[in-house]
């Protein structure tokens, strides 16, 4: 590939997903493009650039989509989880009994392992949520994963991820080699496409969001402002759930950790609290 192609994919891929390559990924990049570029009846990954170039919408989304990572499994780092189930679900339901609604949002749910595994979770707690609002909105860019997640069939393999056996014999039928799951888990879950880069004010504003190793392919300055924004999509008792491998620390201050429950951070209150009152200081001195 040469520099200039290789240059312009980055440029493309930083600003459409903000996915941030490093000069080293080359070998990354054909790796995932050659295969398109084969598909989509062209030579290579200059046919492909220039294809792109020439504004082919339809290629420049499936350039996006191959460039992503959808590695997941059920219960990932387990720990948010099991945070969910003892602490986070009963103190949410003890802090929202008057409206009687809770919302969920996965904000980078690949092929669904981690929405159902909310799901199943919160099953645990459908005699307690009887008549309650609850929904989980899981959102990914990837056309792909979020078909795949709809359809909710994983492999054998996928099942022997992180799943307890208990849940799978639960909640699971077996379809040939594969296995379903349920429709009542299934149903628990909307799945919507959606780009982060872009406004998801829209989606309104949520108890929890699980925004779990994705992070981790942008930026720093793409981080500052993504904590910003789902600082705004959280409700102030709200809580933000990071990949065992992320953090707010050194980054932002949108967000504080939890005391005592690795992985989950608070809206900084004290932080928004402050802009807004310098906001009022300033509009009223204006
Ligand atoms: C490594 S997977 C993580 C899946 C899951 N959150 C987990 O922790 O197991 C990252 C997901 O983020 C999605 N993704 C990447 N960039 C995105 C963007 N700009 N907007 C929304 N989703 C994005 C990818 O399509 C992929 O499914």
């Amino acid at each position: 590939m040469s520099p200039l192609d290789f240059d312009y994919l980055r440029k493309l891929l930083k600003e459409r997903s903000g996915l941030d390559l490093s000069a080293d990924k080359q070998y990354l990049v054909e790796s995932r493009l050659v295969p398109l570029a084969r598909k989509a009846g062209l030579t290579g990954i200059a046919d492909l650039v220039q294809k792109v170039r020439g504004g082919s919408d339809p290629l420049t989304a499936d350039v996006v989509e191959a460039m992503t990572t959808n590695e997941t499994f059920f219960f990932r780092d387990k720990v948010p989880f099991d945070h969910l189930r003892a602490s986070l679900i009963p103190e949410l339901m003890q802090a929202r009994a008057g409206r009687r609604s809770l919302r969920i949002w996965c904000a980078a749910s690949s092929t669904g392992q981690e929405p159902y595994s909310i799901a199943m979770v919160l099953k645990e707690f459908s005699a307690a949520l009887a008549g309650w609002r609850v929904e989980i909105v899981a959102t990914d860019i990837s056309l792909g994963v979020l078909e795949k997640a709809r359809a909710g069939i994983f492999s054998q393999f996928e099942v022997q991820r992180g799943l307890p056996i208990q849940l799978l014999v639960k909640h699971f039928r077996q379809v040939g080699e594969l296995w379903q799951i349920n429709a009542d888990i299934r149903g628990m879950v909307q799945h919507r496409h959606l780009n982060l880069m872009q406004d998801f004010s829209h989606l309104g504003s949520f108890d929890v969001i699980f925004c779990r190793n994705v992070l981790i392919y942008f930026d720093q300055e793409t981080k500052i402002g993504m904590f910003n924004r789902l600082a705004r999509a959280l409700e102030p008792d709200g809580v933000l759930a990071l990949g065992a491998a992320e953090s707010v620390v050194g980054i932002t201050d949108a967000f504080k950790p939890y005391p005592d429950r690795r992985g989950l951070y608070r809206p900084n209150v004290a932080r928004s609290s402050d802009a807004g009152a310098r906001l009022k200081l300033v509009a009223a001195a204006g």
